[in-house]
């Protein structure tokens, strides 16, 4: 199977998992990346059975709304009730490095207010030790050299993300060099450093299930 028909079958199992859960008033949070777009094409042949979502990008709202799916403001609602979104690395516990889009700070919004997040991943997301995917971090444009001095000191080699601009005007860098050992650790110490809004690790708050997809079919893994 290819890259993407495993993140077909894993955006499928999703509307599939999540189905049950659904009330006529129910909102779900949406991720953003070429697993969630998968994942929001598929929604759409369940629009009926929910009533909105909140989306983690812009990219992502506008799809939802191309496909006909209301798309909420995130300050109108309190709890979602699931929410489906992808990583670029997954380990056991389902920590996560998220961010490969530059949504990670609305992303970990979406994740705060809801009551599961249900992760969708192909294969090559698995890792025993997080890190080989540079870890992204948004920060304040005018923080960024004092930003990446930080991160530096903290072991790893930050890479200016050029021509990005996050939704919420922000920017990217991505930290590489880093053999994350401790996860929850790393995500506190980094967003400890004044001019970052956030960073990719989504460790103190994991996935709470993850839909892999392998050769052998989608995979429903608990963490650890
Ligand atoms: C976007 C993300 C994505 O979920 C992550 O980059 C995975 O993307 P893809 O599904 O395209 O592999 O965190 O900020």
């Amino acid at each position: 199977m290819t890259q993407d028909e495993l993140k077909k079958a894993v955006a499928r199992a999703a509307v599939e998992y999540i189905t049950p859960k659904l009330f006529n008033d129910s909102i779900i949070g949406v991720g953003t990346g070429s697993t969630a777009n998968f994942f929001i094409d598929y929604l759409a042949d369940i629009k009926t059975r929910f009533a909105g979502a909140v989306a983690s990008s812009d990219a992502s709202a506008e799809r939802l709304k191309k496909l006909g799916i209301d798309v909420l403001d995130c300050n109108s609602v309190s709890e979602l009730v699931v929410y489906v979104d992808g990583a670029d690395e997954s380990n056991a516990y389902l920590h996560l490095i998220k961010g490969g889009g530059a949504a990670l700070t609305r992303e970990k919004i979406v994740r705060a207010i809801s009551k599961e997040f249900v992760c969708i991943a192909d294969g090559s997301k698995w890792v025993d030790v997080l890190g080989k995917f540079p870890l992204p971090v948004e920060v304040i444009p005018m923080a960024r050299s004092y930003v990446a001095r930080e991160l530096v000191k903290l072991g790893g080699a930050p890479v200016y993300r050029e021509g990005v601009v996050t939704d919420n005007g922000n920017v990217i860098l991505d930290v590489h060099n880093l053999q994350i050992i401790d996860p929850v650790g790393l995500e506190n110490a980094i967003n400890q450093i004044t001019g970052v809004v956030t960073n990719g690790l989504f460790a103190a708050k994991p996935a709470d299930v993850l839909l892999l997809g392998t050769a052998d079919g989608v995979k429903t893994i608990k963490a650890l």
